[in-house]
């Protein structure tokens, strides 16, 4: 660390544009109006979405629309009854597809078995990528939403459900609607406990990290206390200690290989 730390700049100092206000304003909406998310605007968002950067341009990625009251019932049971989900104006489930890249391979006469886990995450991230870009392209609209993880809870019965053939699966879901509430934004970590220079742990900030995430545990815990919800004083620490005292869904690693994504 430097004898004399460069002070952190205020946001305030910072340049601006309208994306960046748009950034910090964002927030995971899940309470929609009855207005309906018309064709055109979904649309509108996914082809610009679909201007993400994409790993070597295999854009190894499929969307499905889903607005189907049946079929958004099923995939709320499938993420332990999310009631956004249920009631979803429309759910985008953002998918990992190598299905194109296996039919180009198998006319070149190769085969896409055995594909390892690099293949799996490059067709991940270019997934999370677009499904970000549409998340943005949609709040420029005045559309919020929340992104749904919860689907890889069950990813085989998520795959069932969509229709998702071998080779694809489904990264996480996104609704998306008109907002009917306006939470405040969620606090972050500091940005002095996330970002360093040149190399890891070359930090400019006089205060230790253990001191930074400190800092963060009470500012969530007064966000939280802030909306009526019960939290501990140290509440990131706490909730991220007890969410990954279990591991999370061990079921996914089988589940995606019965998709055809190995991992391996
Ligand atoms: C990949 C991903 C999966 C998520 N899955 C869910 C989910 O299943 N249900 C939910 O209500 N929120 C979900 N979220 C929303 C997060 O809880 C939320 O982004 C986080 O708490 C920060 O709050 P904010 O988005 O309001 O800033 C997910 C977010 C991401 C990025």
């Amino acid at each position: 660390m430097p004898d004399s730390p460069t002070p952190i700049s205020t946001a305030e100092d910072l340049p601006t544009s309208e994306t960046i206000r748009l950034l910090h304003g964002r927030v995971s909406v899940r309470r929609y109006t009855d207005r309906p998310v018309d064709d055109a605007h979904v649309e509108a968002v996914l082809r610009a979405a679909f201007r993400a950067p994409t790993s070597s341009n295999i854009q190894s990625y499929s969307v499905v629309v889903v607005r189907d009251p049946e079929t958004l019932k099923q995939l709320s049971v499938v993420t332990s009854n999310q009631r956004h989900v249920a009631e979803a104006p429309v759910f985008l489930a953002f998918c990992a597809d190598m299905a194109r890249i296996e039919t180009a391979m198998t006319g070149y006469g190769h085969d896409i078995d055995g594909n390892n886990l690099e293949m799996g995450l490059v067709c991940s991230i270019d997934a999370a990528l677009v499904g970000m870009s549409a998340s943005l392209a949609a709040e420029s609209l005045g559309l919020q939403g929340v992104m749904i993880g919860a689907i890889r809870n069950d990813a085989t019965e998520a795959a069932r459900i969509l229709g998702l053939p071998h080779r694809v699966y489904c990264v996480y879901g996104m609704v998306l609607g008109w907002p009917a509430e306006a939470p405040p934004p969620k606090p972050r970590m500091p940005y002095d406990a996330v970002v360093h220079y040149e190399r890891y742990g070359e930090r400019r900030s006089a205060r230790s990290m253990e001191e930074a995430v400190a800092a963060y545990d009470a500012e969530l815990a007064a966000h939280y206390r802030g909306q009526g919800r019960t939290t501990n004083d140290d509440s990131w620490t706490a909730d991220v200690a007890k969410k990954f005292s279990v591991r999370p869904r061990q079921k996914l690693r089988g589940d995606l290989a019965g998709q055809g994504f190995d991992f391996g």
